[in-house]
């Protein structure tokens, strides 16, 4: 079924924030890379070509019912970050912000009745539960190690091998 103009405007909003989310990622990887922290690095540029998949899944679904996406403006990652758990809690904190985001979608679908892309956002709530819940563990298990080295340096290996 063709899309309304309404659920592309906020399908491709989301292209745009998942891609968004796919650079905020990367500079956090960046970040711990100058930390040492290879495993958290490395874990952070797995999370941001996760991030350009979930993008994908939109855009596909927007070409699938015949309408081309539109990519909209990506304001440059602006992190204030210095320490793993600054990262992990801005990671949380996007996360979040994308949930809220996933919720709103399904909100304009229901009102909307656009059963089409019910699988698809059905999807992504799930996947939001999962994404929060994965960070949110990180995040304990670093404040759990406050600032023992060999801690963080542990959980640093263990995210290394994701
Ligand atoms: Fe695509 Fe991590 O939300």
């Amino acid at each position: 079924m063709a899309i309304n103009e309404k659920i592309a405007t906020a399908f491709n909003n989301q292209v745009t924030a998942e891609l968004e989310a796919s650079l905020v990622y990367l500079q956090l990887s960046y970040v711990l890379d100058d930390l040492g922290l290879v495993g958290m690095r490395d874990w952070m540029k797995a999370q941001s070509e996760e991030e350009l998949v979930h993008a994908h899944k939109f855009s596909q679904h927007l070409l699938d019912r015949d309408y081309v996406p539109q990519i909209g403006d990506i304001a440059p990652p602006k992190l204030d970050v210095t320490s793993a758990v600054e990262a992990f809690e801005a990671s949380l904190a996007h996360e979040q912000k994308i949930s809220a985001m996933i919720r709103e979608l399904a909100a304009i679908q229901d009102a909307e009745k656009d059963y089409d892309s019910r699988q698809l956002i059905d999807w992504f709530l799930n996947e939001q539960i999962e994404e929060e819940s994965t960070v949110q563990e990180i995040l304990d298990r670093l404040r759990i190690a406050g600032n023992s080295g060999s801690g963080i340096l542990r959980i640093d290996s263990e995210l290394g091998s994701r």
